[in-house]
């Protein structure tokens, strides 16, 4: 793979397994140094230990997005090692699954304070280093049920939709700087959020995707990328599905 992004610093927020593993993966085979971000630091620091043959720079911290406090700390400590942060992506994500008639509140606060209120902390907390090199990209990990909604989801959707909001007013707010705000919405991928789906359920699923198959971490990461790299510089406020064709 070519180095293409030798000397860039990105944050990932959830890399400490699933999805966001597979991007920390991805841009450190490029040559990415990464802040490994989410609530458990020492799984992080394993991400960070399995990267150290990629001639990169990791730091691993431990942080909770839902908290404002905590991210403004972590990116603190971020940017006295890195300098600066040139990507951030809004990765960390939780699913609190249940008809809305049985949903605990407590269960609906969890899921936007994470889902919603996280990409708001972070986003805002890191843009102060890109606003000031008039540089920076945003890629913000909504999903397809942010697209399509589903049933048994009403705090998830509300939660991958609020951020497709987000990033549509956020690209237009500070285009002029330079900074390229987008958004990915994969489909259903293998990660531990989709290893408890009840037996049968992936063959249902299978059947309404049309490329007939679940993804896989390195399909999000892929598109990430993309966006990330300079092939992308003049995309902003967008959209980009990684879902086997599933809302078109
Ligand atoms: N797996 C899928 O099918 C799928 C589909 C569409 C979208 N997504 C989205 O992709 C993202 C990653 O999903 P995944 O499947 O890899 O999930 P996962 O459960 O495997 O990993 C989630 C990551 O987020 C971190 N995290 C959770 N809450 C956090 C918090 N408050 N602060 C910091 N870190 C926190 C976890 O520690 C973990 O690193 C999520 O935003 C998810 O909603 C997943």
């Amino acid at each position: 793979m070519s180095r293409v992004f030798e000397e860039r610093v990105a944050m990932i927020t959830g890399a400490s397994q699933g999805i966001g593993e597979s991007i920390a993966q991805r841009l450190a085979s490029e040559g990415c140094n990464l802040i490994l971000a989410s609530r458990r630091q020492e799984a992080c620091e394993e991400v960070g230990s399995l990267l150290a043959g990629e001639d990169i720079e990791t730091l691993a911290v431990g942080m909770d997005v839902g908290s404002l406090d905590s991210v403004v700390a972590s990116v603190d400590e971020a940017l006295e090692r890195f300098g600066h942060i040139d990507f951030l992506v809004n990765n960390a994500g939780i699913a609190r699954d249940n008809l809305l008639v049985r949903m605990d509140p407590a269960d609906w606060d969890a899921v936007l304070r994470t889902d919603l209120t996280g990409v708001y902390n972070c986003t805002k907390t890191v843009l102060r280093s890109m606003l000031r090199r008039r540089s920076g990209r945003v890629v913000t990990i909504s999903s397809v049920v942010g697209l399509l909604g589903n049933s048994g989801q009403t705090a998830y959707g509300a939660a991958k939709a609020g951020v497709l909001g987000f990033t549509k007013s956020l690209a237009r707010e500070i285009a002029s700087r330079n900074i390229t705000v987008n958004a990915v919405a994969p489909g259903y991928i293998t990660t531990e959020m989709t290893a408890g789906l009840p037996e049968g359920a992936t063959e249902n699923l299978q059947q309404k995707i049309p490329l007939g198959r679940l993804g896989v971490g390195a399909d999000v990461a892929g598109a990430v990328r993309f966006l990330l790299s300079e092939d992308a510089a003049y995309i902003t406020g967008q959209v980009l599905s990684v879902d086997g064709g599933m809302y078109m």
